[in-house]
């Protein structure tokens, strides 16, 4: 027996993030004078919001975005108190004392979470006593909250018309931001990111004294119109090309290798997997590793996706199922290829783009498809590891 996780966890995630600070000095040094804040929802893309917040607050990012109020109450107890954290989604009905208890900022998207923001005091003396809303009772009116503005995208965020009664009739608290989301940064000629940028320009001077915030990773390469005073880069943070098709300017983050079980004879006819999917048209060998579509391996990867072991490309053969895959292993060294030994599944030689590629999707959602089984290495910048 042993009491090594590494030893007995069937597949390894290295997650490197002095490269995801590396990253994020990359993006804001090409955003300045813009702010650059940082994007850890969805537990930091898969990756880890806690370690990778850490990181960033030491190397300087003072504030970050996450999705939920349940995302946005744990990083503030991971965090304590310093950097501002700002949650999408907004407060949904009855929850705006906890934004408060919790230090959250709001990102307000419609005229319902403006008006139930705008009415906390209220709401905040029928919790008399609770812990952490004392310090609000004394203030005047409900703490800065972001305004999300709806510019062509038609998911969160005011209208136009609603944006007009925003101005006309302000609401009883102040302005952190004023935010919008593009729809098509990833494609730079698509003509809706211009329209999208005149819309928020226009939008943001009617509110001069809240940051603009429009760019997200692939607007911040848009150009500098499209920066604005704060961007919110979330996927270029972790290694997704925030440009498809041109150079990938920022470093990958995520090595995964997955264990080789066994290695087996395969001979010609033989079918390999669920289905007898595929069928081996001469004889080799094939090695079964411990990752499948119940770590985040996705299925649609099926046929399609390789690994590397000990640099060379192997295929994947016949169907992912949930706890294994297969690769050919034929042209590999049998010294080589043997129980334990790890078949790299992401790395630098096949990032999270080139793997989204052959599953047919996008590198978001291999990253945060990466599952709860892997054993998790997080190298930091001193190259130490801790596994979390
Ligand atoms: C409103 C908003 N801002 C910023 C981001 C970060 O986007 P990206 O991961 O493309 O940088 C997202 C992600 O979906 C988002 O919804």
């Amino acid at each position: 027996m042993t009491s090594d996780p590494a030893a007995r966890a069937g597949a390894i995630l290295e997650i490197d993030l002095a490269g995801i600070v590396e990253n994020w000095r990359l993006l804001g040094r090409e955003a300045a004078p813009a702010l650059c804040s940082a994007v850890v929802k969805a537990n930091g893309y898969g990756l880890g919001a806690t370690p990778v917040a850490r990181a960033l607050t030491a190397a300087g990012c003072r504030m970050f975005f996450v999705a939920t109020l349940d995302e946005g109450i744990a990083l503030r107890n991971a965090l304590g108190e310093a950097p501002e954290i700002a949650v999408l989604n907004g407060p949904l009905p009855g929850t705006a004392t906890e934004f408060v208890a919790h230090e959250l900022i709001p990102v307000l998207n419609d005229p319902g979470q403006i008006d139930e923001w705008g009415s906390l005091r209220n709401s905040l003396s029928a919790h008399q006593g609770r812990e952490g809303v004392g310090n609000l009772r004394s203030q005047p009116n409900a703490p800065p909250a972001i305004l999300h503005v709806d510019t062509g995208m038609s998911r969160l965020g005011l209208g136009a018309a609603e944006f007009s009664a925003i101005v006309e009739h302000p609401p009883p608290f102040p302005w952190r931001a004023v935010m919008s989301h593009l729809a098509c940064a990833d494609h730079p000629d698509h003509p809706l990111n211009e329209r999208q940028r005149a819309r928020f320009a226009a939008v943001a001077a009617q509110l001069p004294r809240a940051p603009a915030s429009l760019a997200a990773s692939s607007g911040v390469f848009l150009g500098p119109p499209y920066r604005f005073d704060l961007v919110r880069p979330g996927a270029a943070l972790y290694g997704v090309n925030p440009q498809p098709g041109r150079p990938n300017p920022l470093r990958q983050i995520v090595r995964l290798s997955a264990k080789i079980v066994q290695v087996r004879q395969i001979d010609r006819g033989e079918s390999v997997g669920y289905g007898a999917a595929h069928t081996v048209e001469a004889p080799g060998r094939a090695a079964i590793v411990a990752v499948g579509y119940a770590d985040g391996w996705l299925r649609s990867l099926s046929h399609r996706g390789c690994g590397y072991l000990a640099g060379m490309r192997v295929p994947l053969l016949g169907r992912v199922s949930m706890d294994l895959v297969t690769f050919d292993v034929t042209a590999v060294p049998r010294a080589l290829a043997h129980p334990g030994a790890m078949i790299e599944l992401l790395g630098a030689g096949y990032g999270v783009d080139a793997a989204a590629a052959d599953a047919g999707t996008i590198g978001y959602e291999i990253l945060c498809a990466l599952g709860s089984r892997y054993h998790r290495i997080y190298r930091d910048s001193a190259g130490t590891d801790r596994p979390e």
